[in-house]
């Protein structure tokens, strides 16, 4: 796990912090709310065939197993800020072909090695606050002509108790980040889903980018 290039803000100090209790109980409970996690995979495996593939926030590395899965050969790199979710995540994946970078997201990291094919942001964007823009930025530079980008994240609630709960979960709910992702990348999917009977809407963004 490369550590050398972390850069540290109050903001993803308060994450790290946050996540060093919530490491140990994140793959008993996050099932049963952070939704279409497996089907953001099987909907980018059918427009995407990617050689190099980057997860950002990939915390404990359940979406680099399935990505394994779906993409046998590719290299795979996650990148995450917290220590304690990246140590869950190296267990998982101990292949050569995977990489796990301990930084905060808020450059490109393929720096001057090959671009990726496709980018995956699970339920991590939500929590870039602030950084969510230089994020989908980043994530443009650091995409291959053609690449594509998958989004799964929590979207917006009805209810102000309920966005205010998430809010001191780190989770900003206003709906922001699929008008900018349909700004930096052309729309294959972009679609809103009810959880809980419409307590919250989550989203799905599928994005090429163009050549
Ligand atoms: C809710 S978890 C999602 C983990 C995984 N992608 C999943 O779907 O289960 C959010 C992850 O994003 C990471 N994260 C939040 N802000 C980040 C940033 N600025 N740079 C890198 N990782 C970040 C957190 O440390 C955490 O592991």
């Amino acid at each position: 796990m490369n550590a050398a290039s972390i850069t540290e803000n109050a903001s993803s100090k308060a994450l790290e912090r946050y996540y060093q209790f919530h490491s140990r109980i994140y793959d008993a409970t996050r099932w049963s709310f952070l939704f279409g996690r497996e089907e953001v995979l099987r909907r980018a495996a059918r427009v995407c065939q990617p050689k190099r593939i980057l997860e950002v926030g990939c915390g404990t590395g359940r979406n680099l197993v399935s990505l394994r899965k779906h993409f046998p050969e590719a290299s795979i790199t996650g990148v995450d800020l917290s220590e304690q979710m990246l140590g869950i995540a190296a267990a998982k994946m101990r292949d050569s072909k995977t990489t796990l970078l301990r930084r905060s997201y808020n450059a490109p990291v393929h720096e001057n090695g090959e671009p990726y094919d496709l980018i995956l942001f699970s339920y991590s964007l939500s929590m870039f606050n602030p950084g969510w823009e230089q994020a989908i930025a980043a994530a443009h530079g650091d995409l291959a002509a053609g690449g594509c980008v998958a989004v799964v994240d929590f979207s917006h609630s009805a209810f102000g108790w309920f966005s205010r709960w998430m809010g001191v979960n780190h989770v900003r709910m206003d709906a922001h980040l699929w008008p900018l992702l349909a700004d930096h990348f052309t729309a294959l999917l972009d679609e809103r889903f009810r959880a809980y009977g419409g307590v919250w809407s989550y989203g799905m963004f599928l994005g090429r980018k163009l050549p």
